[in-house]
């Protein structure tokens, strides 16, 4: 029988990707939307209206469901607040209505590989504080915990102009040489996410997921790769500190005016300049199997970003 999935965040970057990877996989999709212009049913896709702070449409969004895959989330904040509502509260409201729904007994919380980090920013404190209360609040289902690293691809808008300028000849730089980065490519993360429910496993420990470069990348070796598919010389603007705080300030100003959640704050800084976002894949591979195919290097070279 087709298995049925409800996903929120189905609108954004990584959500449209894992609605597209679990249809063509064969799954029945229930995904929750804020939108009321994205409501058109597809062979295997049925829209739900509401939100993460409507419970009706979360018990609507379940109903039949055998797994629930969380990746709605904020990214962008002005205030520890704005990141606990929906990060937070919205993820333990899922899990309430998950549990009395009583079809489904697993839910995936794609959190980041930013909550191994919580003292770093507002948005790696909720992640951090919403995998605890999760786990801890979670009695007839189990939960899975996915800690992507920097997730690029087709529809992204944060990463792509970076690799954009990359391949023109410029890297912005924003923290030390000595920095270790790390990406994935969002088809290989849409695949582990089907991956995970096929595998049928009942592990809360975390997994990080990365595309597997060894140790990271350094801002050197972009600019090695960008080099090598430009046949050109790459150059590295470092951006120093004091104009990255210049920046938030400016674009939280900015954001009160337009109403919109600011890209840069002063929290953010502290995840733009923290030297170690290694990730390793030993424990997803060893639990579900799943290793990661696109390297940067390949994804920029064939355009698949
Ligand atoms: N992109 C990355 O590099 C990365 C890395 C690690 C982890 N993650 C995590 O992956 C998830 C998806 O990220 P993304 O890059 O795809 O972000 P995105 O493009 O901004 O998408 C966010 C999604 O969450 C939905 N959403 C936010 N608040 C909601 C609420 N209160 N109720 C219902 N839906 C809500 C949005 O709906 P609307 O379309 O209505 O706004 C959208 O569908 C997030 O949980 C993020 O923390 C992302």
């Amino acid at each position: 029988m087709t298995q049925t999935v409800a996903l929120t965040g189905a609108t954004g970057f990584i959500g449209s990707h894992i609605v597209e990877k679990l249809l063509s996989a064969g799954f029945h999709v229930r995904a929750l939307t804020r939108s009321p212009s994205t409501n058109a049913n597809q062979l295997g896709l049925t829209w739900v209206r509401g939100s993460l702070e409507n419970e009706a449409s979360l018990a609507e969004l379940v109903a039949g469901a055998e797994v629930v895959i969380h990746c709605a989330g904020q990214v962008r904040g002005k205030n520890f607040s704005t990141f606990t509502q929906a990060n937070i509260e919205g993820s333990l409201r899922l899990l309430r209505a998950t549990e009395e729904g009583t079809s489904c007994k697993r839910y995936l919380f794609i959190s980041s590989l930013a909550a191994r980090h919580p003292q770093l920013s507002w948005y790696a404190h909720s992640k951090a504080l919403a995998e605890q209360q999760l786990v801890a609040q979670a009695a007839s289902v189990s939960i899975g915990i996915f800690r992507p690293t920097a997730v690029y691809g087709p529809r992204d808008k944060e990463l792509h102009p970076v690799f954009t300028w990359l391949l023109r000849g410029l890297l912005p730089q924003t923290g030390s040489s000595a920095t270790q980065l790390s990406f994935l490519h969002v088809y290989d993360f849409a695949e582990a996410v089907v991956k995970w429910i096929e595998a049928k496993v009942e592990h809360s420990e975390p997994y990080e997921l990365c595309d597997g470069h060894p140790s990271g990348y350094r801002w050197q070796d972009l600019q090695t790769i960008g080099q090598s598919i430009r046949q050109k010389p790459v150059k590295v603007i470092k951006i120093p500190l004091p104009l990255l705080k210049t920046i938030a300030t400016l674009s939280t100003q900015i954001s009160r005016l337009s109403g919109k959640e600011p890209m840069l704050t002063q929290s953010k800084i502290g995840e733009l300049t923290h030297r170690d976002w290694s990730a390793t894949n030993v424990t997803i591979t060893r639990n579900i199997g799943w290793t990661p195919n696109i390297r940067l290097e390949r994804a920029l070279r064939d355009g698949l970003f």
